[in-house]
This record gives C-alpha cells, structure tokens and sequence, in this order.
C-alpha cells in the first residue's frame, strides 16, 4: 500500500496549520472510507521535527548526512510516495520553515507526486504554491494540479476555532486526493525501477 504523508507546513506559535490539517485529515477519512486500497495518510508536523536552518556542510545530493534531525527527516521522507504540503503564504511565497525543510534532502524527494492545499489572505496562498511548484520541479516532485486554496480562512472558523469548509471546499479536497492517490500508486513502481538507475 502507497504511503502519502501530509505536511504541515508552517511552525510559528498560534498558527492555524494544525487547524487546517485537521479538515484535512477529515477529508482523508471520507476519501479512504469510499475507496477501498486508498493509500494510507500520515500527517508530518515540521514542529515535531525541529529542524534549525539547514546546517549540513555537504549538500543534500550527497546523501551524506551528519545531524540527527536530518537523518530522522530523511527517513520519514523515504518512507513516502507521495505528499500533500499544507501550505500558508509568507509576503508572497512560502514559509522559510517550509523551504528549509525541502533543502535538507534530494533523493528522497525524487519521482514522488505532491498536491497541495493552501490557505492565506484574499490570494488564498495561490502565491506560495506556484512559487513551492517551481520548486518541485528542481526536486524532481511531481506536482499534482487539483488543488485546494482557502482565501481569508479566519471568516470560516467557528465558536471553537476549527475550519468549516464550503461545499466547494470539500469537493476540490476530494478531486485533488482522487488525483493525488492515483498518481501516488502509479509512479510507485516506475520510480522504484527510475531509483535504481539514479
Ligand atoms: C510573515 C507573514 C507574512 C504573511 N504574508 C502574507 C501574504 O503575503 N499573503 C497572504 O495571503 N497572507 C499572508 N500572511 C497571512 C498568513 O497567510 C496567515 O497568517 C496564515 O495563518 C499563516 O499560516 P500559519 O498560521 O499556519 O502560520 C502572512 C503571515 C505572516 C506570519
């Protein structure tokens, strides 16, 4: 069975990211409840991690890692086949914790599709994404195009703080997982063998 991890990608004090993760996560359930064989979803806190900005001296291509923190952070990145960032928009891109943690590695990035959902102000974190694309495309990630992109969250939250999603909301979280899942399992093998030769 494919693995998708989910990464929260932000970790400031007070941030809504896990919030966000939450509906998603929702979602998640509902998707995997009507597919049968859907991949199994893991949710990846940045936070958990720890990781200080990127203090390996050999670059991440090198494989040749000597902190602890990236090693963990490697292995929880190849145990995955594919990846749905949660993405928030910092002054029109994307959270320097976010990027931090995609430089740390390479390899095990490679041949594996992403999706992403987003959130921010009136954009919706649309910035952000198309700048974490670009991105993808130099790590060899495969970047899914269904995706979520929640403008001014904070007019959706209710008494308790927890994301009420729209209808539209729900069904563009349900498309992008549908996508996300049948890419996942079909670059699964085609990579391992791409793998292999790199
Ligand atoms: C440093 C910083 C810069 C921000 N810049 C933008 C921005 O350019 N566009 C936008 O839509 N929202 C912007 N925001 C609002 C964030 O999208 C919003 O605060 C969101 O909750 C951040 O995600 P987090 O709470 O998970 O950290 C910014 C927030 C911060 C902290």
């Amino acid at each position: 069975m494919s693995v998708i991890k989910i990464v929260i990608g932000s970790t400031r004090p007070q941030r809504f990211g896990p919030a966000f993760a939450s509906w998603i996560k929702s979602e998640v359930e509902a998707f995997t409840a009507a597919n049968q064989g859907a991949p199994r979803f893991e949710l990846v806190d940045l936070v958990d991690l720890g990781l200080p900005l990127l203090d390996e001296s050999a670059p991440a291509s090198t494989r040749n890692y000597t902190q602890e923190h990236t090693k963990r952070w490697s292995r929880i990145v190849d145990e995955a086949d594919g990846f749905l960032f949660l993405v928030p928009e910092y002054n029109h891109g994307m959270s320097a914790a976010l990027k931090n943690a995609v430089d740390y590695l390479f390899y095990e990035w490679n041949y594996k599709p992403t999706a992403f959902a987003s959130y921010g102000g009136a954009a919706g974190g649309a910035r952000a994404v198309e700048q974490l694309r670009e991105v993808c495309g130099e790590m060899k990630i495969y970047d899914i195009r269904e995706s979520v992109l929640v403008p001014n969250y904070w007019n959706q939250l209710d008494a308790t703080g927890a994301f009420v999603p729209s209808a539209d909301q729900k069904q563009a979280a349900q498309a992008m997982l549908a996508q996300l899942s049948f890419w996942t399992d079909a670059m699964k093998a085609p990579r391992e063998s791409l793998t292999k030769k790199a």
